[in-house]
């Protein structure tokens, strides 16, 4: 009996042992997934970060540069643009063409004198500016091109040439 006892007990105590032996390791198991997915999402968190910051890394500079060269290629357009539209021949005149040709200094054609320009503009507008761009010596005197001031852009010659040839027929 006391035996029998003892086995009841035993098996009493085994039976709660067993299940609390299968509680915790239910329990560490769940704690284990816990951690283990907690763990796998911040490493999975740092390689994204990484993968993100060697992305941008190796993407930016490349970007930048194209981004920044076209946006400037863009603006220069837009700059040459506007300034093929916004040439003033009077200005451009006035500054680089006026010192010889208001007066008609050194054979240089009068602006304004019709007569002294009818001839020239019989020629062709296409003659005037090549002659205007690139110089030329003629009967009356010479020509400098680009009236000697090479910074002036053909546009800007023949800009001028029109405003000159419209004051002179
Ligand atoms: C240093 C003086 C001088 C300056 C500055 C000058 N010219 Fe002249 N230009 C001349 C002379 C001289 C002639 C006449 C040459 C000839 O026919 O013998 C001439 C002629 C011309 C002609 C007539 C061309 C032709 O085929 O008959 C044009 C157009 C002209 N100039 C445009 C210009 C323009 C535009 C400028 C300014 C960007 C300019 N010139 C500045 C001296 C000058």
């Amino acid at each position: 009996m006391a035996s029998g006892m003892n086995d009841q007990k035993f098996i009493k105590s085994f039976t709660i042992f067993l299940v609390l032996g299968v509680v915790l390791t239910l329990f560490l198991i769940y704690l284990g997934n816990l951690n283990a997915g907690t763990i796998t999402d911040r490493v999975r968190g740092e390689r994204n970060a990484m993968a993100e910051a060697a992305n941008s890394n190796a993407l930016q500079p490349v970007g930048q540069i194209n981004v920044a060269s076209e946006g400037a290629e863009q603006a220069e357009t837009v700059q040459v643009a506007a300034a093929a539209t916004a040439i003033d021949g009077a200005g451009v005149y006035q500054s680089a063409c006026m010192a010889c040709h208001a007066a008609g200094v050194a054979g240089a054609p009068r602006v304004g004198d019709i007569a002294g320009w009818a001839d020239r503009i019989a020629q062709g507008g296409d003659t005037l500016y090549t002659n205007a761009i690139q110089g030329f010596q003629g009967e009356a005197g010479m020509m400098p091109a680009k009236g000697g001031n090479m910074a002036l852009s053909d546009g800007e010659v023949k800009a001028a040439v029109d405003h000159m040839v419209a004051l002179s027929q």
